[in-house]
């Protein structure tokens, strides 16, 4: 590849050139009902002009009186060029499969957008199966079209394959701001034909390449392409706060005793770390810990997986996008060749990929809202109702990964929440799925037990000092008045902390009248 200025067109395909047009034109060719699959995972490879467009184009149609709403489904979350743009103008009828905007969840729950929270790794396959409707259009933000016509991806993979051959007209956003040293990070693979025919995937180790790094578009479908210069846009993560060193803490402590055990090698198994602040901080101090010689089968490549990877604790990562803090995303950017041949970007059906997943051993360690005494994990919703952001690919790891660890600090809201509560308000990882909890105070390990050893175990390790009595005269009474003793449970009080704390302003019952 001869293009290394970020300001040179990318558009190299003689043909393609005449299908250029303003962010504009392109929104035009979006009609009201169409349901959009858009690029993006996190704040990285997302469209960022085109729906900006297509917003004030909605706001316009609304401010006439017309309506106009459209469905879009993307990798993941975005960032607020797209979700936030989109959501202002009202203009997202249905959203799927994950968000994390402000503006969106605000939206979802004042009961005013519908919102789909979807198993990552089943999104691409639900739509070439036709569960989710025809798709309308693809609008794709790419690094460059190469003379030959093919396309090289931008910093995240998400569903865009599924998109491109699927949506009847795509539209491309060509972004020179993304680095060319992307070209042959990516791996896109072709050979996932729908059942009966489907085979076995031949990916056994997390760098292993089985694609290609470019994507196949048919030009015919090309509607238009938009050329753009704007950078990806991740929040900043915490620093790490005492709550999430005592969690990496105690998760390095674990580990260390599985390997002397004999049930992982020294160098691990491969490593799943979720979205959020506390993944971020385990991996931090997995820097700091003793293993050497680590991969990852993930599915965003955060700040400290760069550090790990930097450090050559990590020498391979799989995932399907980047999920970088700014300033960690300037230093990755400046020096992205270093990292092409250890990292790998792929759909987010390959990198959420249950088989492989299972095949791999992979570890899980994903964040959540809370967890009951018996193990049911809630990463999605607070109080019961309240989305948050979404299951994510939580759920294709927590089921399938060697083991499955979900931590969180034992208390949310300056202490008013317990994170270890009598019954979850709301399922996402049911008991069968989880097989250790992690707060500041301890580790659970919830392996072989029963429910009421769990019970006992979670509480002991994992409820903050405050809520700890209280838990503890909830099983007791439950394990005496419970119509069944193998799960004891009061219904009637299974959910009052959250009822109390809706009323209150807190879980404790003190600060009720
Ligand atoms: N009740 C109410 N609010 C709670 C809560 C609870 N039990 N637990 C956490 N929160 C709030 C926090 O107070 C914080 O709010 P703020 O943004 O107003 O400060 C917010 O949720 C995020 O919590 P934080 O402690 O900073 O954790 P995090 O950034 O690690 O995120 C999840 C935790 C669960 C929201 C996040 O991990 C997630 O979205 N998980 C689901 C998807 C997933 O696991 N994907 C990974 C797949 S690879």
């Amino acid at each position: 590849m001869s293009i290394s200025s970020p300001t040179t067109t990318r558009v190299l395909n003689p043909q393609l050139e005449n299908k250029i047009m303003s962010a504009t034109e392109a929104a035009a060719l979006i009609r009201s009902g169409d349901q959009i699959g858009m690029s993006g995972f996190t704040g990285s490879g997302y469209p960022k002009t085109v729906p900006i467009e297509l917003a004030h184009r909605i706001a316009d149609a609304h401010f006439h009186g017309q309506k106009f709403q459209v469905s879009v489904f993307t990798g993941a979350s975005t960032g607020p060029e797209l979700d936030g743009a989109l959501a202002m103008a009202g203009g997202i009828h249905l959203r799927l499969p994950y968000q994390s905007d402000p503006e969106t969840r605000k939206r979802i729950n004042a009961g005013e957008m519908d919102y789909m929270d979807i198993h990552l790794s089943h999104v691409a396959q639900f739509v070439e199966y036709g569960f989710l409707g025809k798709m309308d259009v693809a609008l794709i933000e790419v690094t460059a079209i190469l003379e030959d016509g093919r396309v090289v991806p931008s910093s995240s993979i998400g569903n865009n394959k599924t998109w491109i051959d699927c949506a009847e007209r795509i539209i491309l956003e060509v972004n020179s701001w993304q680095p060319m040293a992307l070209e042959g990070m990516h791996d896109i693979y072709y050979g996932l034909e729908p059942p009966p025919n489907r085979r076995p995937i031949p990916l056994v180790r997390p760098g292993d390449r089985i694609g290609t790094p470019y994507f196949k578009i048919p030009t015919e479908k090309i509607a238009g392409i938009v050329l753009t210069n704007s950078p990806d846009r991740n929040s900043p993560f915490k620093a790490p706060d005492e709550a999430s060193k005592r969690i990496a803490g105690h998760i390095l402590e674990f580990l260390s005793w599985e390997v002397k055990k004999g049930r992982m090698p020294k160098n691990l198994l491969p490593l799943q770390s979720g979205v959020g602040n506390i993944a971020n901080a385990v991996l931090f101090g997995l820097e700091e810990g003793p293993f050497e010689g680590l991969t990852s089968y993930t599915e965003v490549i955060q700040d400290g997986m760069i550090r790990l990877l930097k450090s050559g604790k990590v020498t391979s990562a799989s995932a399907t996008a980047f999920s970088l803090s700014p300033a960690m995303l300037d230093e990755v950017n400046a020096d992205m060749a270093s990292y092409r041949e250890r990292i790998v970007l792929r759909p987010q059906e390959i990198s959420n990929n249950p088989g492989i997943i299972r095949r791999l051993g992979v570890i899980a360690m994903n964040g959540m809202i809370e967890a009951d005494i018996y193990g049911n994990v809630n990463s999605t919703h607070v109080m019961g109702s309240r989305i948050q952001n979404g299951i994510g690919g939580s759920g294709d790891f927590a089921r399938n990964g060697y083991l499955s660890i979900f931590m969180a600090p034992s208390s949310a809201k300056k202490g008013t929440i317990s994170t270890i509560v009598p019954m979850v308000s709301h399922v996402d990882h049911t008991e069968h799925d989880v097989q250790v909890l992690v707060t500041e105070n301890g580790l659970a390990d919830l392996r072989g037990l029963s429910p009421k050893e769990r019970a006992k175990l979670v509480i002991e390790k994992c409820a903050s000092a405050e809520y700890k009595p209280l838990l503890q005269d909830y099983l007791s009474r439950s394990e005496q008045l419970s119509y069944g003793k193998h799960t004891p449970h009061l219904l009637t009080e299974s959910l009052s902390w959250h009822s109390r704390y809706l009323r209150s302003g807190n879980m404790l019952p003190r600060e009720e009248n």
